[in-house]
């Protein structure tokens, strides 16, 4: 059983041509793979349909079989629970600590405060910013600020995270280590996709990558094809 995947799915916003035309692909549980294109491909449309930040157009998205389609209202938060998002610029609350901020998704979905502690702190310690639970965003550096943005996504245990161009501010050095801490993610069970426009950077990491044009999947390439 597919953990996601697009039947047929087009994207069109109001006044444009399509974001994404008729876009079918599967990914099981456990993966990790990236979606590259141009600017403009379609790369973000795609990663907001699975978070439902924005719907399809026309043909579905399923998430565990689920059709998406259903999942309306109050539903959506809970959804949103299973997939974790980390954004280009991690848009954390600057006047809030890193444990605040890693703690908030947390705290939105009722865990106990006791639970909370933990969790946040087992989350940061996987990030590798253990020691820096009371320090504020803007006291740490660009690629630590996208630890934290990555340890928020995380400390709800989503199946699923979605990375839109998560490495996009990093220099080479550290866009690297950030693309292993989240290639250590299928292991414990999330699966995940990466949205990114740096091609050498993606087939480096040797994972499948699907190829957006102009809101079409024109590839779909197994690791072992990039090795070659
Ligand atoms: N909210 C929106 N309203 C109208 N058009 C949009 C909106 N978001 C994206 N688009 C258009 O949809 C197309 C796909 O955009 P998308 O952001 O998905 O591309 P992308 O591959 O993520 O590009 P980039 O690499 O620049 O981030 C583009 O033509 C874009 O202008
Ligand atoms: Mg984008």
């Amino acid at each position: 059983m597919a953990l996601l995947r697009f039947d047929n799915v087009s994207k069109t916003y109001a006044g444009s041509s399509p974001a994404l035309s008729d876009v079918s692909f599967a990914v099981e549980e456990g993966e990790m793979l990236f979606v590259t294109g141009h600017s403009g491909a379609g790369k973000s449309t795609l990663l907001r349909l699975v978070h439902l930040s924005e719907r399809p157009s026309r043909g579905t998205v399923l998430v565990n079989e689920r059709n998406l389609a259903k999942v309306r209202g109050r539903k959506v938060p809970l959804h949103r629970r299973q997939v974790g998002v980390v954004f280009q610029d991690h848009r954390l609350l600057t006047d809030r600590s890193v444990f605040d901020n890693v703690a908030l998704p947390l705290l939105i979905a009722g865990t106990p405060r006791s639970e909370v502690g933990k969790r946040v702190r087992t989350v940061l310690d996987k990030v590798g910013l253990g020691d820096r639970e009371r320090a504020l965003p803007l006291q740490l550096s660009t690629g630590e600020q996208q630890r934290v943005g990555i340890a928020r996504a995380l400390v709800a245990q989503p199946q699923l995270l979605v990375a839109d161009e998560p490495t996009g501010n990093l220099d080479p050095q550290l866009a690297a280590e950030i693309m292993q801490l989240f290639a250590a993610l299928p292991a414990s069970g999330t699966t995940v996709i990466i949205a990114s426009h740096d091609l050498a950077l993606v087939k480096r990491m040797r994972q499948r990558v699907l190829v957006l044009d102009h809101g079409k999947l024109v590839d779909d390439i197994s690791p072992e094809d990039l090795a070659a």
